[in-house]
């Protein structure tokens, strides 16, 4: 079978591999059928991501159909729809114990620390793989992994109905964390440099777009809030300048979520966390997000309405990722298809 792999950095190949087969009992053998580009990806490729390892088969963005499952496996069958769960942990570390597997001391993500889905064929613990309606368009389900990175967010900031959110970046990531406030019930404020994709924001449901390289933010967001401040500030642009900027706009008692990988400093002084008591969280991948992510699916509540951009056929790979490097301005997000 053939995988996609990136050889050393700036180098993707298509790679003639043996074709995995079901070992263990909890294995289930799935037929790829869509994967999505993601940022990350795009890291890996570029030889920027301190946690990937080359060789790597890259994809963690996985939608497929189960082909053949092990003996001991109850929850997926042959012929099931199915998106793939990336993270793989030890369950015995504290994070582990403390049901945050997520950031487990062991951890292994699929596509990553170990090879991904871009190939024809893969083999998972069932686990890691989940069912979804089989009705719904393979283009469709394949955006379950960077909704569950939205969930992750709206959830480590424990947003609530009508609570003002702030969004800063309406990328892939902060488009899927605006999809899942507004099925909360937030208010969403977003903010981009980009009036396109502010535009898009607008139409999937944000409340009020600021443009930040026009816009005071700040401002917008003391009038938005008449004052108070935003009730949660999640950041999808990761600069060290909008880390700062989310802690000075929070209200009292408001939580700043923090997505970024950035090593830099930001310069945060104590006065507003303490005086107003703000709660600064991480939030990496998602832990038991799936479930949900795939119930609003199934129950029509979440479309990419657009979000998907660009399809390539697998054989075209190297095409797609060129493509997706030289046209951030016109992606969202691309997906490789597999017949
Ligand atoms: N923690 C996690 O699990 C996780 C998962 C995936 C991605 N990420 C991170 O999320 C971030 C966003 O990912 P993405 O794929 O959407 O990236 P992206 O680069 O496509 O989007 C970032 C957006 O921010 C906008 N922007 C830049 N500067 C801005 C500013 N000062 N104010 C407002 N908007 C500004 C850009 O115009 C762009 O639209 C990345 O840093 C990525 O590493 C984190
Ligand atoms: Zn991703
Ligand atoms: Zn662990």
């Amino acid at each position: 079978m053939k995988a996609v792999q990136v050889l050393r950095a700036r180098e993707l190949v298509i790679k003639d591999v043996e074709k995995p087969d079901i070992k263990n009992p909890t294995d289930v053998l799935i037929k790829v059928k869509r994967v999505g580009i993601c940022g990350s990806d795009m890291h890996i490729y570029h030889g920027t991501n301190p946690l990937a390892t080359l060789p790597r088969v890259i994809g963690h963005e996985v939608a497929g159909e189960v082909v053949a499952v092990g003996e001991a496996v109850t929850s997926v069958r042959a012929g099931d729809h199915v998106v793939i769960e990336p993270i793989r942990y030890c369950g015995q570390c504290y994070a582990c114990r403390k049901g945050r597997p997520n950031v487990c001391r062991n951890l292994s993500v699929f596509g990553v620390h170990e090879d991904g889905g871009l190939r024809e064929w893969v083999v998972l613990p069932e686990q890691q793989v989940h069912a979804v309606d089989p009705d719904l368009p393979w283009d469709e389900i394949v955006m379950a992994e960077p909704y569950t990175i939205g969930a992750q967010a709206v959830w480590r900031g424990q947003v609530e109905k009508e609570d003002k959110v702030l969004i800063q970046g309406a990328g892939p990531i902060g488009l899927c964390v605006l999809k899942m406030a507004k099925l909360i019930g937030a208010d969403v404020m977003i903010t981009d440099l980009s009036d396109e994709r502010l535009a898009f924001a607008q139409e999937n449901g944000a409340d009020l777009i600021v443009n930040a390289g026009r816009e005071d933010v700040q401002q917008a967001v003391a009038e938005w809030t008449d004052g108070e401040g935003a009730n949660v500030v999640i950041d999808a642009v990761c600069l060290p300048q909008t880390f700062e900027l989310a802690v000075e706009a929070a209200s009292p008692a408001g939580t700043v979520v923090v997505l970024g990988f950035d090593e830099r400093p930001a310069s945060i002084p104590q006065l507003p966390i303490t005086k107003k008591e703000v709660t600064i969280v991480g939030s990496r991948l998602q832990t038991n997000q799936f479930s949900k992510v795939i119930r609003w699916l199934n129950e029509r509540k979440l479309a990419h309405n657009g979000l998907v951009t660009h399809r390539f056929p697998f054989d075209q790979v190297r095409e797609a990722f060129a493509f997706v490097e030289n046209h951030p301005d016109k992606v969202r997000k691309a997906l490789i298809i597999f017949d």
